[in-house]
């Protein structure tokens, strides 16, 4: 099965705060969906509660140690990653981790491609991102949106596609 993480960051690896994320982005929400379609997403139990409801057209599974905790309908619970990825492989042959931080941490060196949107400011929050090392990867800037009436911030989108072995 394919893995692949998405995820946003400000210029200083601001990825959240206060349980939300820390900017409104429509069309960056948008590309976010349209990736993601049709794959399944695994997600960190907060990031789960900043939306708290199922994510259409994919498989949604959540990563929690709290055995008790309640779902929406046909959202999956899983102890850890490595039973997110079982769950996802059910019915899927692409799965993407969405976040929050220590998810995305633990399961970059499985995925083989990673789209990261860098939002063109330095913003205040309580969670970062690792600033992962792409310098061995292909990357390619796929999108580059400007600030507009709906978008208090500019952004550009990364894909980094992992070189293989023995590949320039
Ligand atoms: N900008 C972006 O792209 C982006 C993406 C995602 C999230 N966010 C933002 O980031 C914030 C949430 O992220 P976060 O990093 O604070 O939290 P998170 O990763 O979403 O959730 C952390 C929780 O997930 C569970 N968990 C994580 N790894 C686990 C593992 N290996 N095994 C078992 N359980 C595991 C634990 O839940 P339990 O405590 O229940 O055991 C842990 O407390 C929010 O503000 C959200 O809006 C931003």
């Amino acid at each position: 099965m394919r893995v692949s993480l998405i995820y946003a960051r400000s210029e200083n690896y601001c990825i959240g705060d206060r349980g939300e994320l820390p900017w409104s982005l429509p069309d960056e929400y948008a590309h976010f969906l349209r990736t993601t379609a049709g794959a399944a997403v695994i997600m960190g139990r907060k990031t789960y509660e900043d939306h708290n409801s199922y994510l259409s057209g994919r498989v949604n599974i959540v990563v929690t140690r709290n055995p008790l905790m309640t779902l929406a309908t046909h959202v999956l619970r899983a102890s850890g990653l490595n039973e997110a990825l079982r769950l996802a492989e059910r019915d899927s042959d692409s799965a993407f981790v969405i976040g929050g931080s220590s998810l995305l941490a633990e399961a970059l060196p499985l995925a083989t491609t990673v789209f990261e949107t860098v939002v063109h400011a330095q913003l205040r929050g309580d969670t970062f991102v690792e600033p992962f090392d792409f310098s061995n990867w292909h990357s390619q800037q796929v999108a580059v949106h400007p600030a507009d009436m709906a978008h208090a911030y500019g952004y550009t989108v990364y894909r980094h596609t992992r070189r293989l072995a023995g590949e320039a």
